[in-house]
């Protein structure tokens, strides 16, 4: 985890959140290349979902909501951690991490255990009174279930379909560490897939299996990836089943994504509280219903530190320490890197940037492509490595005689001598 954190700090991946001013706890800041990642990671999991289906449809809610969405959904009442204090330190703590009276961190003595909603509140408008109260969402899927009828019907849909989400929560979360795992803002991925009751269980094993491919798919080792069901005891308030996906961090295997039953629970009580008819008519068998609903909800974050921990590699090299991010190359935040060996040679600089310009905005390779002469050949190999670029382009000395350059590949190493005017055919054969 060390190594892992040192590297989105070192390279720009991940800062913390105000970091001059001494940095807020849990918050985050993604940098130039974390920015990357995390938008090629947006755009695989809506392609796979939105586009490459045709029973989901997007959306983009906003992130404050009437309150009632929240006593609707339980959040008010239910979404809640028993914490204890200690008086001495004054740190929290979740009573389940707490072993007797005494505080874990300092021996000092605990207050008793009460409830803290996880939920981050703010005032709407002038006057900071209980009417101006709204919360900060907690889950995107709200806003997708106050949409249902939205969606539904300007988009002419028939069960079985979806909406799909990405956008940002808060929660006021306790527990923190393990850089983003647990964050108090974050981002969800989120797809309520509505169906007939009694279709249920069928989509929501097909759901399971479905989420748990998506990571293979995009690289995750599969030993790294399990399911687990949760037991009763476990489910949320709103959930006849859930499974989480679980990945294997370095700090054990904690939850990537969870797939819940939600049944017909949210839209029941949003009928119940905005008193909307939210059920659903089918216009072949005449039957009306509220539709039952399986939950498909990852987060972006938590995706990030997986991908990077799972690809992150160290090995040896003709006798040096070579470290390189496998990573799948729809989500490199560096498709290419233009590297000239001979930064004052105007020549050779000149087709370096050439070759730049015919890349950069290249639609095949779906993003960034960079420059740089800031160091040695060996050195820039070895910086493009580490934050995963998968192809490096070397123009030198012969590229201006012999109009090729080195195209070298991440993983194999391999070098290729490709002719200039061929490289972005090559290339975008490599990416397609
Ligand atoms: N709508 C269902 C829901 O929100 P959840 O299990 O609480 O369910 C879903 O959250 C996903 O959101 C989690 O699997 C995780 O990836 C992400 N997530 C939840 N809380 C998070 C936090 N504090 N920091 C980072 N990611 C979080």
């Amino acid at each position: 985890m060390e190594k892992i954190v040192s590297l989105c700090k070192r390279r720009g991946f991940i800062f913390q959140s105000s970091e001059i001013y001494g940095g807020l706890a849990s918050t985050w800041d993604y940098g130039s290349l974390g920015a990357e990642l995390k938008r090629n990671l947006k755009n695989a999991w809506w392609t796979s979902n939105v586009y490459e289906r045709a029973d989901i449809e997007g959306l983009d809610a906003s992130i404050l909501m009437r309150p009632e969405t929240w006593m609707a959904s339980g959040h008010v009442t239910s979404f809640e951690d028993t914490l204890v204090d200690c008086r001495s330190c004054k740190k929290r703590f979740k009573v389940e991490h707490v072993t007797g009276k005494k505080c874990p961190e300092c021996g000092g003595e605990l207050t008793d255990a009460r409830q803290f909603n996880l939920m981050l509140k703010t005032h709407l408008g002038p006057v900071e009174d209980t009417g101006s109260l709204t919360y900060l969402r907690p889950e995107t899927a709200q806003g997708i279930f106050v949409n249902f009828q939205n969606v539904l019907t300007s988009m002419r849909r028939r069960l079985p379909f979806g909406i799909a989400q990405i956008g940002k929560s808060f929660r006021n979360e306790v527990t923190t560490g393990n850089l983003t795992f647990r964050s108090r803002e974050f981002e969800q991925m989120e797809i309520e897939f509505f169906v007939k009751p009694g279709t249920d269980e069928e989509w929501y094993e097909k759901w399971v299996n479905e989420r748990f491919e998506w990571y293979i798919k995009l690289g995750i080792k599969k030993e790294n990836l399990r399911k687990r069901r949760h037991e009763k005891s476990e489910l949320a308030h709103y959930a006849k089943a859930c499974t989480d996906i679980e990945y294997k961090f370095p700090f054990g295997w904690s939850e990537l994504e969870g797939i819940a039953n939600r049944t017909d629970f949210d839209l029941k009580q949003h009928i119940r509280l905005s008193g909307k008819d939210l059920q659903y008519f089918d216009d072949e068998t005449k039957e009306k219903y509220i539709p039952y609903v399986i939950e498909p909800s990852g987060g972006v974050d938590r995706s990030i530190l997986a991908f990077l921990t799972d690809s992150y590699k160290e090995e040896e090299v003709k006798g040096e320490k070579r470290v390189s991010l496998a990573i799948h190359k729809k989500l490199a935040p560096i498709k290419v890197a233009i590297l000239p060996l001979l930064r004052n040679r105007p020549d050779i600089v000149a087709l370096a940037k050439t070759i730049l310009n015919d890349l950069k905005g290249c639609p095949a390779l779906g993003g960034k492509v960079m420059y740089d002469d800031t160091a040695g050949i060996g050195r820039l190999y070895r910086r493009q490595d580490e934050i995963g670029t998968p192809f490096c382009i070397t123009v030198d000395v012969d590229s201006l005689s012999d109009k090729k350059v080195t195209v070298r590949d991440r993983d194999s190493m391999k070098q290729d001598r490709v002719a200039v005017e061929k490289v972005k055919e090559y290339l975008e054969e490599k990416f397609n």
